[in-house]
C-alpha cells in the first residue's frame, strides 16, 4: 500500500468509523431537554447496544446524591449549564464518590481554554460543548473505549481450590452472581473446567454452546461469536459455560485461551474465572495473568500445603500484584478435626480474606435448586461475605474517605479538536 492510500484510509476511518462500545455502564445526568433527548437517541444506536445507559436530569448534583451510597459506572456523563467555576466545584464533590476506574464526560455550555485545561487536570476524560449531536455522543463514547491507549475495560479475577472438591466453582458463581446481580457491574462467568463444570448447573441453564466453541474455533472467535455462546442469566450477569460432556477430549495448549480472555477483557467490566483444580501451562498461565487470584481453602493439611505451594509459585509469578485473596470453606464440618483459621492463614504469612462455615442445608438446596445462596438467603451471613468478597475484587469496598483524589489519575484524553 502506498503511503497514499493509507492516509486517505485513515482519514475516512477517523470521519466515519465508530466502533461498537464494549458492556459497560454508563450514567448521563442531564440539565436541558436538547442534551437529554440526544442522549436518550443515543441509547438506541447499534453500537450502545450493548451498553446500559440510564439518563436522567438533575445534573451534577443528582450524580454527588446518587453515588453517595452505591458504586459509580464505568462512565459517568455530567451536563452543566453553569460557568466555569460551578462545573469545576461540581466535579470536586463528585470526586469525592467516584470509584476508581469510572470515567467522566462532561458536557458543557461555555466554551473556555481555563475551563478545558483545569477539566484536564481533574482527570476528565472528554469535555463537549452543546449543542451535542447523537452521533457525536456516540463517538465520543466509543473513543472512551478504543483508542489505542484506552485500558482494557475487563478485570480479571481467577477462583481456584487447593484440592478438589472445596467448593471453588461454589465460590467463583457466588462471587460472579455478587458482582453482577448486586453490584451490577456487566460480569461474565468463565466455567473453566470443561468436561465437568458445574456452572451451567448452578445457574439453570442449559446452553447448547459455550466455552468448548470458542476454544475449539479460534479463527473464527470473535466479539460476535463469543456473544453468542455467553447466556443470560439475569441483568449484568452471563455465564461463559461448560459442555460437560465426555465426547471429546479436553487436552489444551498453554496458550488455548488468550484469545477468549483477551475478548472478555476488551468487552466485560468483570470476568470470573472458575478455575478447575489442575495444575497445566494453561491453568498456571490464567491464574499468573488474572488481574486478582481468589484461592478457595478447606481446613486440612493437603490443603495447606497445597496453597503453601500454589502461593510460592505466584508470588515469584507476580511480584507486583497484589496478593490473592485467600478464602476458608467447609469450615466447622462436625466431628472432622480441623486446623484453626488462624493458624492457616499464619501458617501461609497471608490474611484470611473471608470464612465460610460448612452448612450443608443452605449450599445443598442452593445447588439443587440452581441458585446462588444470596438468592435462598440474601441476609445470611455467608450471602454478606460472599457479597463482600465481591467488592473486595472488584475495588468496590475502598473507604469513601479515599475516593477523594481518585479523578486525577484517570487515563486523560482530551479533545484537542476543541482546546
Ligand atoms: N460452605 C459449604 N458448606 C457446605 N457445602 C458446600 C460449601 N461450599 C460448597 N459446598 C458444596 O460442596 C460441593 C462441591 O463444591 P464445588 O463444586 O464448588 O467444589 P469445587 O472445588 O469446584 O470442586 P471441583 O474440584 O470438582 O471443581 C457442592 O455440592 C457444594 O454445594
Ligand atoms: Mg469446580
Amino acid at each position: 500500500m502506498s503511503m497514499q492510500d493509507f492516509s486517505i484510509q485513515t482519514k475516512a476511518k477517523d470521519q466515519s468509523y465508530i466502533a461498537a462500545l464494549p458492556r459497560v455502564a454508563i450514567q448521563a445526568f442531564c440539565e436541558t431537554a436538547d442534551v437529554s433527548s440526544a442522549m436518550q437517541a443515543a441509547s438506541g444506536d447499534r453500537r450502545m447496544d450493548k451498553t446500559h445507559l440510564k439518563v436522567q436530569m438533575g445534573g451534577a448534583a443528582a450524580a454527588a446524591e446518587s453515588y453517595r451510597y452505591s458504586p459509580t459506572p464505568n462512565v459517568i456523563i455530567l451536563e452543566s449549564v453553569n460557568g466555569r467555576d460551578e462545573i469545576l466545584g461540581h466535579l470536586d464533590t463528585l470526586a469525592e464518590v467516584c470509584d476508581a476506574g469510572t470515567k467522566v464526560v462532561v458536557i458543557g455550555h461555555i466554551n473556555d481554554v481555563v475551563l478545558y485545561r483545569e477539566l484536564v487536570r481533574r482527570g476528565v476524560s472528554e469535555y463537549l460543548i452543546a449543542p451535542i449531536t447523537t452521533i457525536e455522543i456516540v463517538r465520543a463514547l466509543s473513543e472512551l473505549f478504543a483508542a489505542p491507549d484506552a485500558e482494557p475495560v475487563g478485570r480479571t479475577i481467577a477462583v481456584v481450590g487447593t484440592r478438589g472438591g472445596v467448593g471453588a466453582s461454589t465460590v467463583a458463581h457466588n462471587i460472579g452472581y455478587a458482582i453482577g446481580r448486586q453490584l451490577n457491574i456487566e460480569t461474565v462467568i468463565a466455567d473453566l473446567d470443561l468436561p465437568f463444570g458445574t456452572g451451567g448447573l448452578d445457574f439453570n441453564q442449559d446452553p447448547l454452546q459455550g466455552i468448548a466453541d470458542a476454544v475449539f474455533a479460534p479463527d473464527r472467535l470473535d466479539a460476535n461469536l463469543l456473544d453468542r455462546l455467553t447466556s443470560a442469566c439475569g441483568e449484568h450477569l452471563n455465564l461463559l459455560a461448560a459442555p460437560a460432556t465426555l465426547d471429546r477430549l479436553y487436552d489444551f495448549a498453554e496458550t488455548s485461551f488468550d484469545n477468549v480472555i483477551e475478548l472478555l477483557q476488551s468487552s466485560v467490566p468483570a470476568i470470573v474465572l472458575d478455575v478447575p483444580h489442575m495444575w497445566t501451562g494453561w491453568t498456571r498461565r490464567l491464574m499468573v495473568g488474572a488481574d486478582q487470584i481468589v484461592i478457595v481453602a478447606s481446613p486440612d493439611l493437603a490443603s495447606l500445603r497445597n496453597a503453601k505451594n500454589m502461593l510460592d509459585v505466584f508470588r515469584q509469578a507476580r511480584q507486583h500484584d497484589a496478593k490473592p485473596l485467600l478464602v476458608m470453606n467447609m469450615v466447622g464440618v462436625p466431628k472432622r478435626p480441623e486446623i484453626a483459621v488462624a493458624e492457616f492463614g499464619k501458617t501461609l504469612d497471608l490474611a484470611v480474606s473471608a470464612v465460610l462455615n460448612f452448612d450443608p442445608a443452605l449450599f445443598g438446596a442452593a445447588s439443587n435448586n440452581g441458585q446462588m445462596i444470596a438468592e435462598i438467603q440474601a441476609r445470611s451471613k455467608p450471602a454478606e461475605t460472599l457479597l463482600e468478597l465481591a467488592r473486595l475484587v472488584t475495588g468496590r469496598s475502598e473507604a469513601r474517605s479515599q475516593k477523594k483524589s481518585l479523578l486525577a489519575p484517570l487515563l486523560l484524553k482530551f479533545s484537542k479538536k476543541k482546546a
